[in-house]
């Protein structure tokens, strides 16, 4: 099938709909994307005819509840080339995720003394699970600096990694400046020194094709959300022996194999990571969404998207007084930037009143914020459901923006 952005678009119910009078343009995927009819209708369906507790019933109606998320998980193993479904955790989003990691297996093998170091443009939820984990262990964090373009110093990060370093937690996309990390390079210097990998992928998951295995990375998660599936469904990806010999996280019904007062032993790899009733209609809307991508192919997502990039950058760097904050030569379709005299707020306001959706502020990535000499800035990015209309439309109110505030 050849990529045809009209025909994507219309798939998306919300991209026909009108934002203060116009016609929306949603320039905020980074911060969650539009939902796909198939996503929607799967989750309407799901409560319509299908519901029912999974894991749990004797009945016709939980059984299939039951199978379809177990299907999900197998697909979901598919999507990011896992070779285990086992190895596939249903959580809320990436940031539990970490935070799974960081109270299991930080607290199992991270111990005073140990280092755990991370890169100067991870979100929020990539630095302070492991700050709070640091400080309960005893253990500290070291920073691998990114260099005036935004890209990640691997020299300065290759001297950060020493005989006391336990953990290399890095995003694989910066969601602030869209940035695009060598994973593989990075995983295999860890590796070599026997260092566990994390990799935040909830900025690269919606972009392109995500093979966990040919990455070599031990954990690998991402939220559902920003890969075009409901909130609510989030993704651990673990190497099955990790995982098995990792602690449980959250205690209750499911994740048990028996409970007396004596003493409770766990149920197996992924139950013993999934207490209480999961968020079952999104992960169904999750599985979905993955089905609409595979019919699109990753691969055509992420070429289409590389050439609304190029397009976008090229017309607003005409802009006089824009500065593009975040100049990789690698980058996902996320463009961060200031405009002279006018604050990023003001900007997001003002776009907004065109019917312009995108996202203004820190990002979520104070520490980046701080490194590139900004306090905030505006950010447009974009998914394959975007167009050349919708930059003409951002070019068109940014320069109506600088005419406000010359
Ligand atoms: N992490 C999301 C963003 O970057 C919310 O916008």
């Amino acid at each position: 099938m050849t990529f045809d952005v009209e025909t994507v678009r219309k798939d998306f119910p919300i991209l026909s709909t009108k934002m203060r009078g116009r016609d929306l343009v949603y320039l905020d995927s980074a911060a969650s994307s539009q939902k796909p009819e198939a996503v929607i209708s799967a989750i309407s369906d799901f409560y319509s005819a299908h519901y029912a507790n999974i894991h749990r019933g004797v009945y016709q109606l939980s059984a299939e509840a039951t199978q379809r998320y177990e299907d999900v998980r197998s697909l979901v193993a598919r999507f990011i080339g896992a070779p285990d479904p086992r190895e596939i955790i249903f959580v809320r989003n990436a940031t539990e995720a970490i935070n799974l990691v960081a109270r299991t297996w930080g607290e199992q093998q991270i111990g005073n003394g140990d280092e755990i170091v991370l890169t100067t443009m991870e979100h929020h939820a990539n630095i302070v699970p492991w700050q709070m984990l640091a400080e309960r262990q005893g253990a500290s964090i070291r920073v691998a600096a990114v260099t005036d373009d935004g890209v990640l110093d691997l020299e300065h990060l290759k001297r950060l990694l020493g005989p006391r370093t336990k953990l290399l937690a890095v995003t694989a996309v910066s969601n602030a400046l869209g940035t695009i990390n060598p994973i593989n390079t990075l995983t295999s210097l860890a590796r070599d020194r026997g260092i566990t990998t994390l990799v935040d992928g909830a900025q690269a998951a919606p972009h392109q094709s995500v093979d966990v295995k040919a990455l070599g990375c031990d954990f690998y998660v991402l939220s559902g959300h920003k890969v075009f599936g409901p909130s609510g469904a989030g993704v651990l990806y673990g190497r099955l022996p990790l995982l098995e010999s990792m602690p449980p996280f959250l205690g209750g019904g499911d994740m048990i194999e028996s409970v007396s007062f004596e003493g409770t032993t766990f149920a197996p790899v992924p139950q013993k990571f999934e207490a209480g009733t999961p968020d079952i209609a999104s992960v169904i809307g999750f599985g979905a969404a993955i089905e609409y991508l595979e019919a699109i192919g990753m691969d055509q997502i992420s070429a289409y998207e590389q050439t609304l990039l190029t397009y976008a950058t090229e017309r607003l760097l005409k802009i006089p007084g824009l500065r593009i904050i975040g100049t990789a030569k690698e980058k996902a379709a996320v463009i961060s930037f200031v405009l002279e005299d006018a604050h990023p707020h003001d900007i997001g306001t003002i776009l907004d009143g065109e019917g312009i959706a995108i996202r203004a502020g820190h990002h979520c990535a104070q520490p980046l914020m701080k490194r590139m000499g900004v306090p905030a800035t505006a950010r447009a990015s974009f998914s394959f459901y975007n167009t050349r209309d919708d930059v003409d439309s951002l070019v068109e109110a940014l320069r109506k923006t600088q005419e406000i505030f010359a």
